[in-house]
């Protein structure tokens, strides 16, 4: 297979309805994305995975929706006013605005500038002379710490109620406000989880790579409350939940790979990245960190309200230390879609473009196929209609059975269903694994019982 760029995908998933330029018609809002309707299922299915494990079948967690819009005490007791930021420097010459680190990065990568101050980062860029990716020259500004979260201000009439308040950098402080709540409403008992999918937003100095860095997004975020001591283990036991998910789904082992952090964040005691190899390289997908009792401590501070727990099993009283783990939903999801593009040369020589999609994340699981449309039509939609009520099924009528097979190898739907003359005649379907090609003759009734084996995740 060729190799494939984020140009490409970017094509790629415009043509096929996954995802768009956010305001294109407006000439586009430069990084922000519209997921289209393959898209948008293709997202769900990705949230629906991860609430299937981190929720469902996770022992003692619980999903809240918090708000986006929090008290402006919950950014001050978090850290994140005065420590989220980034080293930002601009290029004297061709005003280029860059992050430091990521200069250096790009330039030498054992360099580790994760482990530098800004006065060391701005020595080692001087002393190596590092070029400006744009135009070349190594004229740089001093660095300037960049504070990553979006203002905004309430009140109903312009100027009258200047209120600062933010938009939520990260899910994970609604679920530490929500941690009594929750504790108490649901009688919960140490450890458990409170976990949510929700929207963050960060005015990121260097976004870019498609949807991969944007100032928008969502994330899918679990925190595990546990007892001082069993952190570490909960840790390692997170870490290795997370990457056993991933395979489970099918991605590919050799594009995934575990990255400690040497400089950890202002709360962190031990944090571990699962990068994947995308298109531009190592990237992060997924973080586990073990943030102490960082949190509810702040929180107990700044809000003024107790935030221990009186532990039933042997009636100690604590603040919980919590194991987090956070993904971005959109991050993963172009990660999926990286995994999952192949171009195949086929047996008479034509290519195919097909995803490769674990079924569970499919958009759509089946495509119904009339043969000849003006005989096979009417049972087909019969049958689309009684099979929607279980799965999303797509239905196509016009052109070869050979280019509508291509269609839906192109978006990824698993199954394709051909209803002919022997399904009017002896009640049968054929069915076309999208992955093999190869076909098989199923008895209609079994339809629904052969699919929802082969999506379960
Ligand atoms: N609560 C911890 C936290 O927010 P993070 O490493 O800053 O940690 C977690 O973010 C995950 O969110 C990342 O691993 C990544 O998947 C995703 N993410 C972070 N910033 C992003 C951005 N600007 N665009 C898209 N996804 C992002």
């Amino acid at each position: 297979m060729e190799k494939l760029t984020m140009e490409k995908l970017v094509a790629y998933c415009k043509q096929y309805g996954i995802i768009y330029q956010g305001s294109e018609v407006y000439g586009g809002l430069a990084n922000t994305w519209d997921y289209g309707p393959i898209g948008s299922r293709l997202k769900n299915n990705v949230k629906d995975a991860w609430r299937k494990r981190f929720i469902q079948e996770n022992k003692n967690s619980f999903e809240v929706d918090a708000a986006i819009l929090m008290h402006p005490k919950v950014w001050e007791a978090s850290g994140h006013t005065k420590n989220f930021s980034d080293p930002l420097i601009d290029c004297k010459e061709c005003k280029m605005r860059h992050r430091a680190d990521n200069l250096i990065e790009s330039f030498n990568k054992d360099a580790h500038p994760d482990l530098m101050t800004d006065e060391e980062m701005m020595k080692y860029i001087r002393d190596n002379k590092i070029p400006c990716p744009k135009c070349g020259k190594s004229n740089y500004t001093d660095i300037r710490e960049f504070g990553l979260m979006f203002e905004t201000h309430r009140g109903v009439i312009k100027g009258e109620d200047n209120g600062l308040i933010y938009l939520r950098p990260e899910t994970a402080q609604g679920e530490f406000v929500n941690f009594l709540n929750v504790q108490r409403t649901m009688r919960a008992k140490i450890p458990f989880g409170i976990a949510q999918i929700g929207k963050a937003f960060r005015n990121e100095i260097t976004p870019g790579n498609f949807t991969f860095r944007t100032i928008e997004f969502e994330q899918m975020e679990h925190q595990l409350f546990c007892k001082e001591g069993t952190d570490t283990e909960y840790y390692k036991y997170y870490k290795e939940y997370a990457m056993n998910m991933l395979k489970d789904l099918g991605i590919n082992t050799d594009k995934l790979r575990f990255r400690d952090h040497e400089k950890l964040a202002h709360y962190a005691k031990a944090a571990c990245d699962i990068e994947y190899l995308f298109p531009m390289g190592w990237g992060e997908l997924w973080g586990t960190h073990n943030r102490t009792n960082y949190d509810l401590s702040n929180h107990q501070e700044y809000s003024k309200t107790s935030f221990e727990y009186l532990d039933p099993e042997d009636n100690s009283k604590y603040i919980p230390y919590v194991v987090e783990s956070s993904v971005g939903c959109d991050r993963f999801t172009l990660m999926v879609l990286c995994d999952a593009y192949d171009e195949e040369i086929l047996e008479d020589g034509t290519t195919r473009e097909v995803m490769h999609f674990h079924p569970f994340l499919a958009p759509y699981k089946l495509a119904i196929l009339p043969l000849v449309k003006k005989y096979h039509s009417d049972y087909a939609k019969e049958l689309k209609e009684k099979l929607q009520k279980s799965f999303m099924c797509s239905y196509d009528e016009t052109g070869s059975i050979g280019k509508r097979y291509r269609r839906q190898d192109a978006i990824g739907t698993p199954f394709c269903i051909t209803i002919d003359n022997d399904t009017l005649e002896k009640g049968t379907v054929t069915i076309r694994n999208r992955d093999t090609m190869e076909q098989i003759t199923l008895p209609v009734d079994e339809i629904e019982k052969y699919i929802s084996d082969k999506i379960k995740f």
